[in-house]
């Protein structure tokens, strides 16, 4: 099941991302799609400073992985565009950056999905030809984990 969610501005985005840094707990996976200048990197900053985060949030496009901690739910950031092949993302250790914490990620698909995982908030970001340039379309879809949570997104 997905639930559309219309972002008229960039105050819908930031309020989106506040809205899932209220849900967000440990384990989770907000797995965000949509092509260059989406919005996806706008969404995870909004994340990121709704969790508590007070300084810059670099775009993990270069690091790949930024890591988040001190916050109510340990993070880490990642950007998963430069990976060639799915199985880099386990040999750069994603699963020991990810323990015990949330991941926020960018172009998913290239570290293979997350989709399949219960904690998985699956996220689309569109632009709207419907609104001005500044408005995005959310596409929502939601692991089993998430069952009681993205309703209130
Ligand atoms: N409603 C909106 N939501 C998200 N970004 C928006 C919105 N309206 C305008 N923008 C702008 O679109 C750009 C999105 O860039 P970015 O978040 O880096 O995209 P991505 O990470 O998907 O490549 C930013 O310059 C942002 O200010
Ligand atoms: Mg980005």
């Amino acid at each position: 099941m997905a639930r559309v969610i219309a972002l008229a501005d960039l105050a819908a985005t930031e309020a989106l991302g506040a809205r899932i840094a209220g849900q967000l707990r440990a384990g989770d996976v907000v797995a965000l799609t949509g092509g260059l200048g989406a919005g996806k990197t706008t969404l995870a900053r909004a994340i990121i400073r709704a969790l508590g985060h007070t300084g810059e949030v670099p775009s993990p496009s270069f690091a790949i992985i930024e890591i988040y901690d001190g916050l109510r739910v340990p993070l880490i950031h990642a950007d998963f565009y430069r990976l060639a092949r799915a199985e880099e993302a386990e040999e750069l250790g994603l699963d020991d950056y990810r323990a015990g914490g949330a991941m926020i990620a960018e172009w998913p698909d290239h570290a293979g999905g997350f989709a399949h995982e219960a904690g998985c908030l699956s996220i689309a970001l569109e632009t709207d030809a419907e609104l001005d340039g500044n408005g995005r379309k959310a596409i929502v879809e939601a692991g089993a984990d998430w069952l009681g949570r993205w309703e209130c997104l």
